[in-house]
């Protein structure tokens, strides 16, 4: 069985996401989104919150499931039991922040081969940060993430709206 983890924060999940996820699972017989909880990003939304959007934006995914994660990634992906860590490569900005982590997983585990998918060009420019400076603006972001995303920054901005964060 071949089986690949596409890590990642997915604050939120997006359309790019789900292309390299969706590409990744043509390849093996699973793949496991592999959402880290990432506190140090202080993310928007909590790691229950992330999961439950990405098991709802890859639902129609049959050979794609969903874990959260809190340790290293090359531990996660023992107890997974999975070969290769599949990641998306946007503009060349992403590279030498990955090339870094690549380099120091391998040296944590020579087993676990890490895969890039190059993004396709209309979604060279896309990230999650991206998205929610949009959403945060009252901009339509309906082209970029699913539509329950689309709905909870929706909601999760109009609650911040409402305390004054
Ligand atoms: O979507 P992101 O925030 O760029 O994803 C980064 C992520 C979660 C893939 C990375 O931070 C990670 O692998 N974290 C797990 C902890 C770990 O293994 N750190 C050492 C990496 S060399």
């Amino acid at each position: 069985m071949k089986r690949a983890l596409t890590p990642g924060t997915f604050d939120p999940i997006t359309v790019g996401h789900l292309d390299v996820i969706s590409r990744a699972a043509q390849l093996v017989d699973e793949v496991v989104v592999a959402v880290a909880v990432s506190a140090k990003k202080k993310p928007l939304f909590s790691l229950e919150e992330r999961v439950a959007l990405v098991e709802e934006a890859t639902r129609d995914l049959p050979n794609v499931r969903v874990e959260p994660f809190d340790e290293l990634l090359v531990d996660f992906a023992r107890r997974m039991d999975a070969q290769a860590v599949v990641k998306g490569l946007r503009a060349i900005t992403d590279f030498e922040y990955e090339f870094q982590m690549t380099a120091l997983n391998y040296q944590l585990d020579k087993e676990l081969e890490t895969l890039f998918i190059m993004s396709t060009p209309q979604h060279m420019y896309l990230s999650s940060s991206i998205v929610r400076e949009i959403a945060s603006l009252g901009g339509d972001v309906s082209q970029f993430v699913s539509p329950c995303v689309e709905e909870a920054l929706r909601r999760r901005y109009a609650e911040l709206g409402k305390t004054g964060r």
